[in-house]
């Protein structure tokens, strides 16, 4: 039986933090042995803001590092670099020449970046969501697992197939294939450390707001220390005036893998000097396991090289694949 595809991506912009595990690489490997999954490293994503180039090597091998520490198994999962695969920078081309301007300027990550750059914004900041189109356009996925956040760039992914397939396609023969996105509720959206109502991100300037996956045990103790909370005494789930006790629940619920009625049983009579300890124990367990992978992979540069090549030529294939019966709709000549 043909697995269904999946495909997904994180950008290598550092601070890799429980988000982008809990949201997104987590249930990859969860998934992985039921799909033929695609996972690669977002690094033309990564300059669309400014970025350091002595950095972009390092963080993209760190990422696949993580890939592979996390649990990706290279039997289902084949990991790739995105600037390695050229079709994805060809087909944004393309497709930007058919998506209209103002879906781009509707984009809510793309407001709330511009707005934090102020003057300094550029026009592939503008045009990311149309990239990461092409990323997911390029392979026919079945499923795309992601965070809550990138929701609205899969629309997006799903109404430029669309247009596409409209304008140059047969109706019973759609060049691009419609990708549903794959969310997982419980993990989704977890919230910054230092205020629950905002989600926990690479490009928060504190440090403090985010556990990122490498942070030693003393770190997480002391971000858990000194993270929000509130002055009531029994923890709940769910309550709209309490967002951050909400999200430390949570995070006890999936990092220690008990049930939400479990914890919130367990949870209902504590305060925080209870709470905080516990989280804290399940947290520095929880990213052991990955910590001590992740130093035996990153000590084998050639393995990660040879994980990348082979990677490379399996996702090339099928890219350039795409992007022939792309160009081929859109009436380019062969080349000779
Ligand atoms: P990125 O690098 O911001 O995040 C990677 C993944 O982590 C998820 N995530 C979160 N999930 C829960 N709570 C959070 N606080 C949190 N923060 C991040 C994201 O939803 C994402 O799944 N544009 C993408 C990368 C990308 C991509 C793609 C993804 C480029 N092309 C094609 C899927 C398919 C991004 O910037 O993710």
């Amino acid at each position: 039986m043909v697995r269904q595809r999946v495909l997904s991506g994180v950008q290598p912009t550092g601070n890799y933090h429980l988000g982008n595990y809990l949201g997104a690489i987590r249930n990859w490997v969860a998934g992985q042995s039921q799909y033929d999954n695609f996972l690669f490293v977002a690094d033309l994503h990564a300059i669309t803001v400014p970025h350091d180039p002595k950095r972009l090597a390092a963080d993209t091998y760190s990422l696949v590092g993580l890939y592979l520490a996390c649990g990706l198994d290279l039997k289902d999962s084949t990991i790739f670099v995105q600037s390695h695969v050229s079709a994805h920078s060809e087909l944004t081309w393309l497709l930007n020449c058919i998506t209209p301007l103002n879906w781009l300027e509707d984009m809510i990550q793309f407001r709330e970046k511009a707005i934090k750059q102020g003057e300094n914004v550029n026009t592939g900041l503008l045009d990311y969501p149309v990239l990461m189109a092409s990323d997911i356009l390029l392979y026919k996925p079945d499923k795309v697992p992601v965070g809550e956040d990138q929701k609205q760039h899969l629309e997006l992914t799903r109404d430029i197939a669309n247009r596409f397939n409209h304008q140059f396609a047969h109706p019973k023969q759609p060049v691009l294939k419609l990708p549903e996105p794959l969310i997982i509720a419980e993990g989704a959206r977890v919230m910054s450390l230092a205020d629950g109502t905002r989600k926990m991100s690479k490009s928060d300037p504190s440090d403090l707001s985010r556990i990122n996956l490498l942070d030693p045990p003393e770190q997480i103790e002391y971000k858990i220390k000194r993270c929000k909370t509130d002055p009531i005494r029994g923890l709940v789930f769910d309550d709209p005036e309490r967002p951050e006790c909400n999200n430390l629940l949570t995070l006890y619920m999936l990092l220690a893998g008990k049930t939400k009625t479990a914890v919130a049983a367990e949870c209902q009579d504590m305060g925080w000097g209870q709470f905080k300890p516990l989280l804290t124990e399940v947290t520095i367990a929880a990213l052991k396991p990955i910590q001590d992978k992740y130093q035996a992979v990153m000590d084998d540069q050639g393995y990660l090289e040879s994980v990348l090549r082979s990677g490379r030529q399996k996702a090339e294939a099928i890219a350039n694949d795409t992007l022939n019966q792309v160009k081929a709709a859109l009436g380019y000549t062969v080349p000779l």
